[in-house]
């Protein structure tokens, strides 16, 4: 009963938005009036969807789109992926989808007859680079219909910009033909087909339970050794800068049964590392399964904006799963929120030798009232006392930060404090980002954008100067250790093997005949594991010798991670 009234005023506050965001732009179809427009627009029903049903079924029925469309077959699909890893496996879940109606790929552009470029709005840069692209699109399409009328080109905007500008994207750059939010990846066949009788089509609903759980993505480089899977969407936590929770929608979890289905599938395919993903991956529960073990308090000095959840899988016992899925495939997994990372997520990071022990912990600031601000959650006593915790409990353990300078009201007093936070932890990773205003957010709301561009640029150059001397000197330490590295490819212009260690630095060497566990010699190869001693070191990359081919339980048999240091050779 509490679902049908939420879904009757949900439907009730969306039916205007759902006139808005989910047309169909045709001189030939236009409907006539609002009214009308509503009323082809979905039932009750729409919205009512089990957990154990898929939202939208193979062909869906999109009930505000018409009927009569003809899906495309055979049509070459180019993507362009711009943004956070989470698109890229987004893109996956759409080259799944579009491969099934017999859509082809390609990466030759004058092959292509649909341009599909999944998009980022994290920061104003991220979109004045989608704009460039869609510059050149747009020559692309008009020359291409001057050569070969027989044969238009489409484009198509995917992601979290089409989200956030939703139709005013059409109306800014009429060479768009299609715009598709995150929710609305099993749409794009039909959206597509609407395209070839000239109509523009946009679908930007967001959805409450779409998770894509039962698409298996495809993969784009089908060689890499290593794969993203998304475990969850969307975010709850509404920091306020972050146009996140408006383009992704509510945090939901994917169920863990498939899940686990996808990394096996990977580990059978030979992945060695898989990446799990979300906004915040540590407030993950899969509500389906009950595990009956007790939640885990928010540590001392930690606040959440929502109500924490109760029952359920979470993401501890998510990772205990995972990792035993395959103990020679390594498992990393990002973001990660400092508000929740339990004791239990330590510890399987710790006893587990196949999860990597690099912990992603976000400050964002180093100034207690900036992140009282930034609506984050803790101060910065609170996230110092986490980072003792979590130095104490995974011995050894590297950690990777993202910082914003320049947020609203940011002083000279409170950015040093950013910058003296950057100097007191040992990052080994760090993305470093000069604010930049998102509409709709609560600091466009509620904050002046007030710290001149020039000075967020001097404050973005001192952080990084600063971030690349420490590196410089944490990877020096390194040299005449021995490293875990997993093979990954080949250095375009050296022709130098590269690989990842434990802290996904780049490692690079020669290749050569090295002994294998048989004692036998082999050369090696993208997706070996060996063992590396560091030579040399620069601020992001460090440079060795392999010594011999290995695995993860082979390297940590003898040498515990804390104990790693020990050259063994
Ligand atoms: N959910 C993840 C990542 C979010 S986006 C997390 O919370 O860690 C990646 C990073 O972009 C953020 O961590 C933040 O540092 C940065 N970011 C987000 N909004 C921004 C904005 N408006 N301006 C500058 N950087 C921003
Ligand atoms: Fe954005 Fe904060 Fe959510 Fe990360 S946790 S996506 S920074 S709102
Ligand atoms: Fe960008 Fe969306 Fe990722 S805004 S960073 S693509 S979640």
């Amino acid at each position: 009963m509490a679902l049908l009234q939420r879904t009757q005023r949900f439907l009730r506050l969306s039916s205007k938005y759902i006139f808005y965001t989910c047309r169909c732009f045709s001189d030939a179809t236009k409907l006539t009036s609002r009214r009308d427009k509503i009323k082809q627009g979905p039932g009750l029903k729409d919205f009512i969807i089990g957990d154990s049903e898929p939202v939208l079924l193979d062909r869906p029925h999109i009930p505000y789109l018409p009927e009569n469309v003809t899906f495309a077959s055979k049509r070459k699909v180019y993507f362009d992926v711009y943004g956070c890893q989470m698109n890229l496996n987004d893109t996956e879940i759409v080259w799944s989808i579009l491969k099934k109606e017999g859509f082809e790929k390609t990466e030759i552009e004058d092959e292509a007859d649909i341009f599909l470029v999944m998009t980022c709005a994290i920061r104003e840069g991220a979109e004045s680079k989608i704009w460039h692209r869609l510059d050149h699109l747009r020559g692309f399409k008009r020359r291409r219909a001057l050569k070969n009328k027989e044969k238009p080109v489409k484009i198509g905007l995917l992601g979290c910009m089409a989200e956030r500008l939703k139709t005013k994207l059409i109306e800014k750059e009429k060479a768009v033909d299609v715009v598709a939010g995150p929710d609305s990846y099993r749409d794009l066949p039909r959206l597509l087909a609407l395209t070839d009788s000239g109509q523009t089509a946009v679908n930007v609903l967001l959805s409450l339970d779409e998770t894509y759980a039962d698409v298996v993505p495809v993969r784009l480089n089908q060689d890499s050794v290593s794969a993203f899977i998304s475990i969850m969407r969307g975010c709850d936590n509404m920091c306020t800068y972050c146009i996140v929770p408006f383009t992704r929608g509510r945090e939901r979890s994917r169920r863990a049964a498939s899940i686990l289905d996808e990394v096996r599938h990977l580990a059978e395919q030979g992945v060695k590392e898989v990446t799990l993903l979300g906004q915040n991956v540590n407030s993950y529960r899969d509500a389906s399964a009950d595990t009956g073990r007790c939640d885990t308090k928010l540590a001392k000095g930690f606040k959440t904006v929502y109500k924490s959840k109760k029952g359920g899988l979470r993401f501890a016992d998510l990772l205990e799963q995972v990792s035993a899925v395959d103990p020679e495939m390594r498992i990393r997994f990002t973001a990660a929120h400092p508000k929740d990372f339990p004791d239990e997520v330590l510890d399987i990071v710790n006893d587990r030798p196949n999860m990597c022990k690099l912990l992603h912990l976000p400050a964002q600031a180093g100034s207690s009232a900036v992140l009282q601000r930034m609506r984050r959650g803790y101060s910065r006593e609170a996230y110092l006392d986490l980072v003792r915790h979590v130095q104490r409990r995974i011995p050894g353990v590297g950690l990777s930060t993202d910082m914003i300078c320049g947020f609203c009201g940011e002083t000279d007093e409170e950015f040093e404090e950013t910058m003296t936070l950057l100097q007191q932890v040992d990052y080994n990773v760090a993305f470093l980002f000069p604010y930049s205003m998102r509409e709709k957010t609560a600091a466009h709301r509620r904050y002046q954008d007030d710290v001149p561009e020039q000075v967020k640029k001097q404050r973005h150059a001192r952080m990084i100067d600063l971030y690349r001397q420490k590196s410089q000197t944490l990877n020096e330490a390194e040299i005449g250790n021995t490293h875990l590295v997993l093979i990954e490819g080949a250095v375009h212009k050296t022709g130098q093997l590269l690989g990842r260690n434990e802290f996904y630095l780049k490692v690079v060497f020669e290749q050569q005949e090295i002994l294998t566990q048989d004692n036998s010699k082999k050369t090696m190869k993208p997706g070996d594991y060996v063992a590396v001693k560091i030579v040399g070191a620069k601020a992001s990359v460090l440079s060795g010798i392999a010594l011999y081919h290995t695995s993860i339980s082979e390297f940590y048999r003898e040498v515990s991670w804390g104990e790693r240091n020990v050259l063994r050779v």
